[in-house]
């Protein structure tokens, strides 16, 4: 079955955020929306349609999760990452930000000092801050090729810290950590006995020529300290669907966690979440592929392009989620004049780096999850703004 990742599909007037707010967003509604981590790709047919015909039956009452729900997830992870899981490990939340929320108020007091690796998706901040607790930025060190971790900072820092949110793989800047990074910051915790939020709802967008290593299978004592967050809200194009797992195997984190979503009232779920996921789960391997292939396509030609037409621009090539991080500190903008000139010359929305926090200045985070035709013609804007 082939895939046709090049269709366009007219978002407009779908409550879109990516599409309907530009206006409100970026001030001028003639933009290329080039911003939030959704896809401008159709969910697969196979998932749709597994929605329309539970949407078909005339009741959507209250629902449980099956057992099929559950297998689809525990057999997506050992073939996807050769990760073996248990039903019990698995817990329903409503999204990946919201468990990193109850994450913190389950495991952490006021005060507790939390590590994010910035610059990294804005909402680790407001997870940490929201709840009073101590925001510790282990800031990326912008190496040659790539983003690396600054682990003599975080050995630092872990000894007077509860907890690391790790983004795995790294959002914006594209890393697929590799194992011998995650063993690294995995004897760190260990060491100086703190938790890690592994956000993983990235980790089946890995690029052709890297791999995923699941933090919490790196071994028992690290499985023991991990509360791994996954979705396949973006790899299916699901999230307006608000489905998310939550996996622990440490018997007493868990109950802990799911003290917090019970006691909220946040564990009922959403009916066609179930359904899509479990779906996505169970036919969507040869689907995947074939946008991972589409994918990378767009980032060899954005790499192209800016080789060739804007050699100013510093692309770091992302080896895992659809966003490229883009640095555009030669042209010496502030960090307004950058987001200006990006909105009002070259007519484009793009994330300003700075709203990824430290280490984000003078970058912007690109958005290539989209038909060819919208990368080129988006390139294209930017081209005769920027060069
Ligand atoms: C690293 C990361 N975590 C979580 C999310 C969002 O998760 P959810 O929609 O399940 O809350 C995103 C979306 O861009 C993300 O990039």
């Amino acid at each position: 079955m082939f895939y046709n990742f090049d269709h366009l599909i007219e978002r407009e007037g779908t409550s879109c955020i990516k599409y309907d707010l530009n206006e409100t967003i970026f001030g001028k509604k003639d933009i290329i929306p080039m911003w939030v981590a959704d896809m401008d790709f159709e969910t697969p047919t196979f998932v749709r349609n597994a929605v329309i015909e539970r949407a078909n039956h005339p009741i959507y009452g209250y629902t449980f999760r099956n057992e099929a729900y559950y297998e689809s997830i525990i057999n997506w992870f050992r073939n996807q990452h050769r990760w073996e899981i248990k039903k019990d490990w698995i817990i329903y939340a409503p999204g990946v930000v919201p468990a990193l929320n109850l994450a913190v108020q389950s495991y952490t007091k006021p005060g507790d000092a939390i590590i994010v690796q910035p610059p990294v998706y804005f909402p680790f901040f407001t997870a940490v801050k929201d709840h009073e607790r101590q925001l510790v930025n282990n800031t990326l060190i912008k190496g040659k090729e790539h983003y690396e971790i600054d682990f003599d900072l975080l050995e630092k820092q872990a000894s007077q810290s509860r907890m690391l949110i790790l983004c795995n793989p790294h959002n914006p800047v594209g890393r697929a950590w590799k194992k011998e990074e995650l063993e690294k910051v995995a004897d760190i915790c260990l060491r100086h006995n703190i938790l890690v939020v592994s956000d993983e709802i990235h980790n089946d967008l890995v690029l052709p020529g890297f791999k995923h290593q699941v933090f919490a299978d790196l071994s028992p004592d690290v499985a023991a300290i991990t509360i791994t967050a996954h979705a396949a809200s973006k790899t299916f194009n699901l999230a307006g669907l608000a489905t998310s797992s939550i996996i622990i195997s440490n018997p007493d984190l868990r109950k802990r966690f799911n003290d917090t979503l019970q006691h909220l009232h946040l564990n009922m779920g959403n009916l066609f979440g179930f359904v899509a996921s479990q779906t996505a789960f169970n036919e969507g391997k040869e689907w995947l592929i074939q946008l991972l292939k589409y994918i990378n396509h767009n980032v060899d030609f954005t790499v192209s392009f800016m080789e060739e037409k804007l050699p100013k621009i510093r692309v770091f090539r992302p080896e895992a989620t659809y966003m490229i991080w883009l640095d555009f500190g030669a042209y010496g903008f502030s960090d307004k004049e950058l987001k200006n000139k990006m909105i009002q010359e070259a007519g484009l929305g793009l994330n300003s780096g700075i709203d990824f926090g430290s280490g984000g200045e003078g970058c912007m985070r690109l958005n290539v999850a989209c038909p060819r035709s919208i990368l080129i013609d988006a390139l294209e804007q930017m081209r005769i703004a920027f060069e």
